[in-house]
């Protein structure tokens, strides 16, 4: 079986190789500590004590501050931003990518032994010889040259673009090598199934509710079928059941918090899962837009998302399109 490293060195270029790899040692480590779980002092909260007295750190703290170290000590890497971290963090000027990651997407789920994940989205360094800047990360989902996602369940997989299809690797604990699985993952354009958290229902807008109340109503709506329902609370192991058996994820606009435009982030989860989407034959949207044409604002912009089976996705787009929703959730 085809490792990572070979995988690289037949499809990428030498920067971008070594840029994957040095993610993907780092995911190692991050999954070894997982196994380990409460043994490792990972679980609680920052501040609490393990059993040796010693201060213990969450696990995205650790998870964070390992693939910052890796990825600014990578001669490729001009700068990191990371999901944890309010600014980003300049590497090296005569690197020619940028890197933004979630290091532990779902973390509410390590403490209950659930799957979480590190999402990771690499972009080319316009400025090669400066110091980078935010400004140099606001670039659009379309610009990225790779994304994927490590995640941590009951084995450790990756699932990986590099803007030609999408690869799946499964970790071999035995030789710690990232090995192809599946190099050509693709997913119907039509689903029965469908994953948000419906306790948010009253705070949604009309078209999303629309939307559910159809799949709910189910063969006696006007959907005319039956939908099933799941939600991992982590968009990476939504996502990863999307590429293996379809469906459709969203986490929409709702008016809970006000000025809060939708409750992930654009940079470090909706731009990387819309690019792997897409290039599996599917399809992402804000409920307006496409999302990897939105030009970000700031690192931490927050989006609203709808991905999955492109029918699913075009249907909710439509939705918003004729209650006149014009852009990111505000009514017209
Ligand atoms: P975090 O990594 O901060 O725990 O956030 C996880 C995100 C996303 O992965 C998941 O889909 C969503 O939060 C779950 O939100 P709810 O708790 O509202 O269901």
């Amino acid at each position: 079986m085809m490792t990572l490293t070979q995988y690289l060195q037949s499809q990428a270029s030498d920067e971008l190789a070594s840029t994957i790899d040095t993610l993907a040692k780092s995911s190692i480590a991050i999954s070894a500590l997982l196994d380990k779980g409460a043994l490792a002092g990972i679980h609680g909260e920052t501040g609490n004590e393990n059993v040796q007295g010693e201060a213990q750190k969450k696990l995205d703290v650790i998870s964070n501050d390992l693939l910052l170290d890796a990825l600014t000590q990578n001669p490729h890497c001009a700068g990191v931003a990371s999901e944890e971290l309010d600014d980003i963090s300049p590497a090296n000027d005569q690197g020619t990518l940028l890197v933004t990651f979630d290091p532990l997407d779902g973390s509410s789920n390590i403490d209950i032994n659930m799957t979480v994940g590190t999402i990771f989205s690499i972009l080319p360094y316009p400025r090669v010889g400066s110091q980078a800047t935010e400004a140099d990360f606001l670039q659009p989902g379309v610009q990225q040259v790779a994304a994927g996602y490590f995640i941590y369940g009951t084995s450790t997989m990756l699932a990986m673009t590099l803007g030609q299809g999408v690869v799946m690797f499964s970790f071999d604990p035995t030789s710690q090598e990232y090995l192809l699985i599946n190099d050509q993952v693709t997913i119907s354009q039509t689903t029965a199934e469908y994953a948000i958290n419906a306790s948010n229902y009253r705070y949604w807008l009309d078209p999303i509710k629309e939307y559910i109340d159809g799949l709910v109503a189910g063969d006696l709506g006007v959907r005319n079928k039956d939908y099933n329902m799941r939600w991992v609370a982590a968009m990476i192991a939504d996502v990863h059941r999307i590429l293996i058996r379809g469906g459709v994820f969203m986490y929409p606009f709702d008016t809970k918090i006000a000025g809060k435009t939708g409750k992930l982030r654009l940079m470090y989860e909706a731009n990387p899962m819309s690019f792997i989407i897409e290039q599996a034959g599917g399809a992402s949207t804000d409920g307006v837009e496409r999302i990897m044409e939105i030009k970000p604002s700031h690192i931490h912009q927050r989006i609203p998302v709808v991905l999955g089976a492109k029918e699913e996705v075009d249907y909710v787009k439509d939705l918003h399109a004729k209650a006149g929703i014009l852009a990111n959730g505000d009514p017209a």
